[in-house]
């Protein structure tokens, strides 16, 4: 008989080797790469797949001592995986052991260094935890991290680190009664409205979810669809819109939506979660840049971005990723508002977000539109958001931070902006 907890460390071993050796992202991966285990197994390879991205920084500062050259990758997930579960999840040391070097033994290339990793690992086991509690919070990979220390400091690069390095609470934005939901669910209301759950939780078993009474979104991504504060009855559009969180709140205040993405699958995704919360909207799956449409009331786009707001929900992205498609990207978002500002009525507003960190995907941005169209203008009366802290006020906008509220468990990273277009 295998050692327990064998197979869903194996399928971990298998999805960091697939995000740090071929740029895949756990979102693609899962669940596809782990259906071949019971549901369990499943999250629990999940769960250890990115409990190790989230901290493996630290890891990496802890096995090297240990190590006189870079072993091989397979052999260094399986290393960085077995310290992370015993440092961060206090797993025993003998289970973490047998397991890591009976995945070692079982592979023909990893074989011969099952020895280093019992070595290695058991001497993180004998001071690993103590010297893991000393270590800084673990630094994102340089390529993000020069840019966005170049966009604001050290200091706050290396809170937003500790932020992620948290993890991310669960976020409801409900269509009423915040408060009700709040106590039903054993949670708190925060000061944007978002209901934020304490502890991690089914969602689909939680009550409310059947009867479609709110969506799973983080308090940040809620922020952009309220900046826009649309009317009953105004003709909407949301641009990039799946799988739905802000074409749900448009619709739940009663604004006319239309709702497009070019991600046939994910509007698919959209469908569904209008039909389980009872809202409506007119989909359309079409490329943003090639859709034409009578003039809109309203428009918000929430522009494909390098989703860097996101982290700590996906510490996947900064090892799946580089800067290499950067530039292009930004210049996608550039078009995209052009376009969406052809599609606005003349005196209409139009919200252009990014779930992203970087200046170059926001605060840019807005001064770069500005730039090409004279007479439009940065709409600071209009918005809908009550509450807001004065600190999230920047130039061209609103930024959100992961840091941000860390008392109450951060939020995401966002940029957001309400344009007005000429009369
Ligand atoms: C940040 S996600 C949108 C999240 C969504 N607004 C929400 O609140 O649930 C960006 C979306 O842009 C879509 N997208 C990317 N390029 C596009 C294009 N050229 N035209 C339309 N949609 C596009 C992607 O399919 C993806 O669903």
């Amino acid at each position: 008989m295998s050692t327990p907890g064998l197979a869903p460390r194996r399928a971990a071993v298998q999805l960091l080797d697939a995000v740090l050796e071929e740029g895949q992202l756990l979102s693609d991966l899962l669940p596809k790469a782990v259906d071949h285990l019971p549901p369990d197994e499943r999250a629990r390879a999940g769960r250890l797949a990115a409990t190790t991205l989230r901290w493996m920084d630290r890891a990496d500062r802890i096995l090297g001592p240990y190590l006189t050259k870079r072993p091989p990758p397979t052999i260094l997930n399986v290393l960085r995986l077995g310290a992370v579960e015993m440092c961060v999840d206090g797993a025993a040391a003998h289970g973490v052991v047998n397991s890591s070097v009976e995945i070692a033994r079982a592979g023909k290339h990893t074989q011969r260094l099952s020895g280093l990793v019992n070595a290695v690992l058991r001497k993180v086991a004998a001071d690993g935890p103590e010297k893991w509690a000393t270590l800084p919070a673990p630094q994102m990979p340089k390529w993000l991290r020069k840019p966005l220390i170049a966009d604001y400091t050290k200091a706050t690069v290396m809170a937003m680190e500790l932020a992620h390095s948290r993890g991310a609470p669960l976020d409801l934005t409900v269509k009423s009664d915040a408060k009700g939901w709040a106590e039903k669910l054993n949670g708190t209301v925060l000061d944007t409205g978002s209901v934020r759950l304490k502890g991690s939780a089914q969602v689909s078993a939680l009550e409310g979810f059947e009867e479609g009474e709110w969506w799973v979104q983080d308090a940040a991504a809620a922020l952009p669809a309220k900046l826009l504060n649309a009317k009953p009855g105004e003709r909407v559009l949301d641009l990039c819109a799946a799988p739905g969180g802000k074409t749900m709140q448009l619709a739940a205040v009663g604004a006319d939506v239309t709702s497009l993405d070019s991600s046939a699958p994910r509007m698919e995704r959209l469908s569904q979660n209008l039909e389980r919360t009872r809202l409506t909207a007119k989909t359309v799956v079409a490329d943003v840049l090639n859709y034409e449409d009578a003039p809109f009331d309203a428009i918000l786009l929430d522009a494909p971005c390098t989703a860097t707001g996101t982290i700590r929900r996906h510490p996947d992205l900064p090892y799946a990723k580089n800067s290499d498609g950067f530039p292009a990207l930004f210049r996608v978002q550039e078009k995209m508002l052009d376009r969406a500002l052809r599609l606005l009525k003349p005196g209409g507003r139009l919200v252009f977000c990014t779930c992203s960190l970087l200046f170059d995907e926001g605060e840019e941005q807005v001064k770069d539109v500005l730039a090409r169209h004279a007479r439009l203008r940065v709409d600071r009366a209009a918005g809908g958001i009550a509450n807001l802290p004065r600190g999230w006020a920047v130039q061209g906008g609103l930024r959100t931070r992961p840091d941000y509220w860390s008392e109450q468990g951060g939020m995401d990273g966002f940029f957001m902006t309400l344009l007005r277009k000429p009369a």
